[in-house]
């Protein structure tokens, strides 16, 4: 059970991995996650998955190598086994026609938007894509959501592809020129609340996937605890989509460093 199938590498830092979860691979559905462990002492850490096969029973997930469980992940290979799995956790996105829409995906985001984008397009939607990375290099599934979506917009940090500048530039114009019924948004924090504080101000409906610290996945540990609209939610549970327009985002900055010492700890006795 739980034994990768396949091992690709996308970008310098990014992986795709096909692993055998045939129960979990036939009740997904897009925008939901699963909460992994490497190894018996290992974290649990929260990926989404990006597509299923069901026939196959594969999940599909694609990791960012940003510390010490994502690194362990990367040196995994086909053949090797998860110490355990489970899910599908969170809710999933409401799919129906939303008329125009906007994708936002920053960074290993996109790989996180590309199941509810592909699902807007089948229910109807008329999609506009909005792709951005820091550089060329770390730009994934360009191409994927080009078969998608009736239009792709690639911004990068240092113009080495697409055009230069930040996805809210992009968005902006897209803004001004169309009228948009939805934009979701998925990326780094920073890059949500700016999303969320553009589209506020041309009154559009805003869907952010809030990637807060888990732990259970299951609404227990309080671990993943996140404002909105005043009211504390937890973002495994009743999440992690939510109205980008009331999200406590500078809260959610402050909650997701607070083990970063520990974090950095972890990392430095892995490479010892
Ligand atoms: C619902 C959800 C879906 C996600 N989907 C993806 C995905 O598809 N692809 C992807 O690359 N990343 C995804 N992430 C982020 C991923 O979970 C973190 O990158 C990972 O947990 C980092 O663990 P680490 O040990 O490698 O790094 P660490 O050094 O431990 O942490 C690096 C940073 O990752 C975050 N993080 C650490 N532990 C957790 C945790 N248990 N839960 C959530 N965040 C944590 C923190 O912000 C931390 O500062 C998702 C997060 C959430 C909440
Ligand atoms: S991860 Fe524990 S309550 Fe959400």
């Amino acid at each position: 059970m739980f034994e990768i199938k396949s091992f690709f590498r996308l970008a310098p830092s990014i992986n795709r991995i096909e692993i055998f979860a045939p129960e979990i691979a036939s009740k997904w559905l897009p925008g939901q996650f699963i909460i992994l462990r490497v190894d018996e002492k290992g974290e649990r850490i929260p990926l989404t998955v990006n597509q299923v096969d069901k026939e196959r029973g594969l999940l599909s997930i694609i990791f960012q190598k940003v510390g010490k469980t994502t690194k362990k992940l990367a040196k995994l290979k086909e053949g090797d086994c998860l110490t355990d799995l489970i899910g599908p956790l969170g809710r999933p996105l409401e799919v129906k026609d939303y008329g125009k829409v906007v994708c936002v995906g920053g960074g290993v985001g996109t790989a996180e938007i590309y199941p509810e984008a592909k699902a807007l397009k089948e229910a109807g939607c008329y999609l506009t894509s909005i792709l951005g990375a820091r550089n060329k290099d770390l730009l994934i599934l360009k191409d994927e959501m080009g078969k998608i979506s009736d239009k792709v917009i690639v911004t990068t940090d240092d113009g080495s592809q697409g055009r230069r500048g930040l996805v809210t530039d992009a968005l902006k114009e897209v803004l001004d020129k169309e009228k948009i019924d939805m934009v979701i948004a998925i990326g780094p924090v920073i890059m949500m609340r700016e999303v969320s504080k553009l589209t506020l101000s041309y009154k559009v409906k805003t869907t952010v996937s809030l990637n807060s610290i888990m732990v259970d996945g299951t609404g227990m540990c309080g671990s993943c605890r996140v404002t909105v609209g005043g009211k504390t939610k937890f973002a495994c549970v009743h999440g992690p989509e939510f109205d980008g327009h009331l999200v406590d985002f500078d809260e959610l900055l402050i909650r997701n460093s607070r083990f970063l010492k520990e974090e950095k700890i972890s990392l430095d006795l892995l490479k010892t």
